[in-house]
């Protein structure tokens, strides 16, 4: 294997920002990857804290073997709302009572989408964008196909994203639910949430948030923008570990109008009446379908500590700052290679992520994974590059983009 290039320059740059980087030790929290040179996915999954490892093998013995079903009453059933109420605090500006883990993403996104649908009735529109992420374009056409609705198709321009301007020109007295993913998960384009939900609620309709390329890197302000409905993933920056649940947020005066359709024991007023017919709970509980992921919510509890004592504004300082170095490092080193910088130039407007493009990428990213640097691809021709701003280092990006550049002068 060639030895691992370096851009001095590049790399002197880091060392002085990483110097100079409040939340450095931070890094030192996460457990070790063996080989690995540079995570560049941590909008992918979230590298596991150290503190991960303890917490699991303790739940193992002084939990569920010491507890066994009895923890069910000891904090397992309250869980998804407790640790719904600390994502919403730390990182959404959501008061308690309006967020909750249960499901998976997509479930979660079918869930509250198609309540919101059914909580306008005569309305016969959703709108939606062609460059929002297949789950969330896939979910709104089979609700269309169930309920019979139209989904009318904003097409933005990749590069950016949905703009206010695009929602006011397909909204109207037809629209049943504006859905729009905060972050976009390719350009990192962060759009503008309370023009576009006031867009959406002056046309009597109301919003849901994608926040999956959000929650733990770009901070949101739900309750003070009035949002109605928001759904995440916590795998990605919350660090909750390959299929962790998702969380779902539901502003507290739509709970009770709302009736999501997967109607189960576990979101029912008294799930341990065992009656004869379904009377869903009062509030958020009753988004609930079935068994908390109890297991599957331990993990991200590390995570959410971390960023609370760091705080979501000193994150999203360091992740601005992370952007930045990507995009000055590849307007000079890589950008004469023929690569293209595919994400907003305006650290406003973009979220933890920089979209590269090249046509050689595919290949370069499965070189890259085998010289342990991690970034992925996104067809047809981009790399992302993903940094998770509390894992890391301005060193371990500088690195990164060496070999980057290496493996594009190498290719040809
Ligand atoms: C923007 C966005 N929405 C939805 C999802 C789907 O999440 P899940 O696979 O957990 O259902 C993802 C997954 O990466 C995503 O990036």
């Amino acid at each position: 294997m060639n030895p691992t290039p370096s851009l001095p320059d590049l790399a002197a740059k880091a060392a002085q920002l990483d110097a100079e980087d409040p939340l450095a030790a931070y890094r030192e929290r996460f457990a070790g990857s063996p080989g690995l040179v540079a995570y560049l996915d941590g909008n992918s999954l979230g590298r596991p804290l150290k503190a991960t490892r303890d917490r699991l093998a303790g739940f193992v013995d002084e939990v569920w073997a010491a507890r066994l079903i009895r923890a069910w009453d000891e904090g397992w059933m309250d869980a998804p709302t407790e640790l719904g109420d600390t994502i919403g605090r730390v990182c959404l500006g959501a008061a308690a009572g309006q967020t909750v883990v249960a499901d998976s993403t997509t479930v979660l996104l079918y869930k509250l989408a198609r309540a919101a649908a059914g909580a306008r009735p005569g309305r016969a529109e959703i709108v939606a964008d062609t460059e929002n992420f297949p789950t969330d374009r896939f979910v709104l056409e089979g609700i269309a196909a169930e309920r019979g609705l139209t989904i009318r198709w904003i097409t933005p321009d990749p590069a950016l994203g949905v703009r206010p301007d695009d929602v006011a020109a397909v909204v109207s007295e037809r629209t049943a639910l504006v859905l729009v993913s905060h972050v976009a998960f390719k350009s990192a384009y962060i759009a503008d949430l309370p023009a576009i939900t006031r867009i959406a609620h002056d046309a009597g309709a109301l919003v849901l948030w994608d926040l999956c390329h959000s929650v733990g890197a770009v901070p949101v302000e739900l309750d003070a923008h009035g949002v109605d409905l928001a759904v995440g993933c916590t795998y990605k920056y919350l660090n909750g570990g390959p299929g962790a649940p998702a969380f779902g947020y539901v502003a507290r005066g739509l709970q009770d109008e709302l009736r999501q359709p997967v109607q189960g024991w576990m979101g029912a007023a008294d799930p341990f009446a065992m009656g004869p017919a379904y009377e869903p709970a009062a509030g958020i509980r009753r988004f609930i379908s079935g068994t908390p992921p109890v297991v599957g919510m331990l993990p991200m509890r590390d995570m959410l500590e971390l960023i609370d004592e760091a705080g979501m504004a000193a994150v999203r300082a360091k992740s601005v700052a992370l952007t930045e170095f990507v995009v000055e490092a590849a307007d000079e080193h890589l950008v004469p290679l023929g690569v293209r910088v595919a994400s907003p130039r305006d650290a406003a407007v973009r979220g933890g992520h920089v979209m590269l493009e090249h046509p050689a990428f595919r290949e370069v990213t499965a070189r890259l994974w085998q010289r342990g640097v991690v970034p992925d691809f996104r067809p047809p021709a981009g790399m992302r590059l993903g940094l998770s701003p509390l894992s890391t280092s301005f060193t371990e990006v500088a690195d990164g983009l060496a070999l980057v550049a290496a493996e594009l002068r190498a290719h040809g």
